[in-house]
């Protein structure tokens, strides 16, 4: 793998862009990362900054690259971080790679992004859980999961759980569909599950969320989505329901073997984009392969559930 034995010096920048912004740097030495395939969370912090959104952080970043006498950049995240990444890759011509980590998986141009398995992994356990107490008591459970606006993390977590029914961001949802089924599904089984996306639009529903960072995202949690899935079906099936938020458990603990081998060959693919001076790209699994793509087509728009994996929810989903 060129590159991992070049010789580079890694120095991490803290909490993503506030960390550039900031100049707030932490020595990436061997004994600090010989582990981190391993562990959950990220051993440099994270924030919700956007240096393009706060007067005269442009300027401070360019300064702390050029301070700590910088070789390349090389950005781990999602849409935000790299579409930042990608700017100044175009604009102030900064030599940058993208690494593409999220558990939303919405970017575009990869299959997967790191994060993602290990996320909806424990969603699909979570589920398990439920089951369990559901049909103790003879109720119909409703999982809430993050995702943000893609359905990947629903749609995965329902499929790989024998879930009765999937509610998506991608497409409106039919409700008096979706109670008939779970209540034949519960009369079969004694339980009925729902898995639903936190970003769904439910008829009749004016919320979209309150603004949360400077990329103008929502805070989806307080949204009450599970919450208002589960009212609605107890009022229509006269079964009891019953909803759970899944939350930030779905961002903490061991990552899973497949986010440990993805991380660990995207990173090393960077590390020999940063060797071959191949800057503005982003690394990108396609297929079982990992190769280069343009990081300014990457963060284009995001990557939501396509026409071929809402034709399979049908299939189990009706
Ligand atoms: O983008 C990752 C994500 O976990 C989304 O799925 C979710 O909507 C959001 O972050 C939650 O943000 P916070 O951790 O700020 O509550």
């Amino acid at each position: 793998m060129a590159g991992l034995d070049k010789g580079f010096e890694f120095i991490g920048l803290q909490e993503g862009w506030r960390g550039f912004v900031e100049g707030k740097t932490q020595p990436l030495v061997l004994a600090e990362v010989k582990e981190i395939v391993g562990k959950g969370g990220t051993i440099l912090g994270t924030s919700r900054t956007n240096p393009f959104k706060k007067e005269g952080a442009v300027e401070k970043c360019l300064a702390t690259f050029k301070k700590l006498k910088l070789d390349a950049l090389v950005a781990l995240g999602g849409e935000d971080t790299l579409g930042v990444a990608s700017r100044f890759h175009k604009e102030h011509k900064l030599p940058v790679v993208g690494v593409p980590k999220t558990m939303d998986n919405d970017l575009s141009a990869t299959d997967y992004t790191f994060g993602f398995d290990t996320a909806t992994t424990i969603a699909v356990d979570a589920v398990e859980r439920l089951r369990d107490t559901g049909r103790s008591h003879r109720r119909i459970m409703v999982l809430e999961v993050m995702g943000r606006h893609a359905g990947w993390v629903a749609l995965f977590t329902a499929i790989a759980s024998a879930a009765d029914w999937v509610l998506l961001p991608e497409r409106k949802t039919d409700v008096r569909a979706m109670c008939k089924h779970l209540k034949k599904v519960h009369d079969r089984d004694n339980v009925a599950i729902v898995v639903t996306s936190e970003a769904v639009q439910l008829p009749g529903m004016d919320t979209q969320g309150e603004t949360l960072d400077q990329f103008g995202h929502m805070l989806l949690k307080n949204r009450g989505l599970g919450e208002k899935v589960a009212e609605i079906v107890e009022k229509e099936t006269g079964i009891e329901t019953r909803s759970v938020v899944i939350g930030h458990i779905q961002r903490g603990g061991a990552p899973t073997l497949f986010d440990r081998i993805l991380g660990t060959r995207v990173g090393a693919k960077a590390a020999e984009l940063v060797a071959q001076g191949k800057f503005g790209q982003m690394v990108a699994l396609r297929g079982n392969e990992v190769v280069g793509v343009s990081l300014e087509e990457a963060t284009a728009k995001i990557k939501t559930v396509p026409a071929e994996w809402l034709k399979l929810a049908d299939t189990f989903f009706k």
